[in-house]
């Protein structure tokens, strides 16, 4: 099966053409275009000039993605879409976009929630091309990547959401906890902006983080003690902000800054692995799952990873590729396979954006 998978909820356009075939995905190509440039100008994403840019980069992508996967659209088997959650004008791009295609080709779609992505994500792991040619050279064979087993625990950790979800089963979703105010990636990109190390924040607290002392500045680690597998980040941001307030430091000192960086991304990843592992506990997941733009975060990987292994023993941990941790239309494709297996399109007239989607 080839399914065109199409991502347009947030900031990036991106389009991708994956294939199921003997038991693997296999990405024929994964085209993104990122707006993130022009955003960085305003310190965070506006609506309207995010649209602008879809509209403007969506097609052309679609057709690089069908350049680069050397493939024609007769060959493609269904659409995939993101419908929501996501910004609605951004949303609407990609959905009109794919309803135009599904009318004029007579393929199926399948609407996509982003978060259900962000998990399928997780099926697509080290079995890319980019991996193949990037670490074995382009004829080598990929081993057969672990899949993920069910009863699973994924912990989905983006700009706009911070979930940990159970799934039972394929497309079969059960929202255990979540973030009560700010996620986990809007905390990185809110304290970047008071540290004004630029946007988004993530990528660059984590870089500087490097060099510095994580436990230089003393930050709670709010709801880390509470039964429920509930989040909250905005207290951790405000607490940020009353250190700066203080006076105590000097924020034109590089190493004051990298302390900041190192002990805020060490408060969030104490709270999102503790929580996690509580609950794989609880739930008794077989496999553990990290996704979502901050799962592209090393110390968040690594303390994960090690943490399964040590407390898990008959369960294991899986992240894709970190540039399959950010928003990818692959990851879209993916999500679209398994309800493809089940003949779960709509019809093009039906299918709308829904900016408050919620999994369920
Ligand atoms: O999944 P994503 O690309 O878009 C949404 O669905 O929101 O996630 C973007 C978020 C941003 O908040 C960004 O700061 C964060 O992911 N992020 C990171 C890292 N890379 C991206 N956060 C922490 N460490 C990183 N290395
Ligand atoms: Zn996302």
């Amino acid at each position: 099966m080839v399914i065109l998978g199409i991502e347009t909820s947030c900031d990036e356009t991106a389009a991708a053409i994956v294939q199921y075939k003997s038991g693997r995905f296999k990405i024929l190509s994964n085209i993104i275009s990122s707006q993130v440039d022009i955003h960085a100008k305003t310190g965070g994403i506006v609506p309207e000039v995010a649209a602008r840019e879809h509209i403007k980069n969506m097609l052309p992508i679609i057709d690089q993605a069908f350049k680069k996967a050397s493939l024609d659209y007769k060959k493609i088997d269904t659409i995939a879409v993101t419908t929501g959650p996501g910004l609605i004008t951004s949303l609407l791009i990609g959905v009109e976009t794919a309803k135009v295609l599904s009318y004029v080709w007579k393929k199926p779609t399948i609407p996509i929630n982003h978060l259900e992505a962000h998990i399928y994500s997780n099926w697509l792991r080290a079995d890319s091309a980019e991996l193949r040619a990037r670490s074995l050279g382009p004829k080598a064979q990929s081993p057969k990547p672990r899949a993920p087993q069910f009863p699973l625990l994924a912990l989905v950790v983006s700009g706009g959401h911070t979930e940990l979800v159970l799934m039972k089963k394929h497309l079969d979703y059960k929202v255990i906890g979540q973030t009560r105010d700010d996620a986990a990636g809007e905390a990185f990109d809110k304290v970047a902006k008071l540290l004004r190390l630029g946007y988004p924040g993530g990528p660059i607290i984590s870089k500087l983080a490097e060099k510095g002392n994580p436990e230089a500045i003393d930050l709670p680690r709010p709801m880390i003690k509470e039964k429920n597998f509930d989040f909250s980040f905005a207290g951790l941001k405000t607490a940020v902000l009353y250190e700066i307030r203080s006076g105590k430091y000097n924020l034109n000192d590089k190493k004051t800054i990298a302390n900041f960086c190192a002990s805020f991304q060490q408060a969030v990843v104490d709270v999102l692995v503790e929580k996690t592992i509580r609950a794989a506990k609880e739930y008794k997941a077989k496999s553990v799952l990290l996704s979502g733009g901050v799962a592209a975060n090393h110390l968040l990987r690594k303390t994960l990873k090690e943490k399964v292994k040590k407390e898990l023993p008959n369960s294991y941990f899986l992240t894709p590729n970190s540039s399959l941790c950010t928003d990818n239309a692959a990851m879209i494709a993916a999500a679209g396979y398994f309800h493809a297996l089940k003949h779960e399109s709509t019809p093009w007239q039906k299918i709308k954006a829904d900016p408050n989607w919620e999994l369920k």
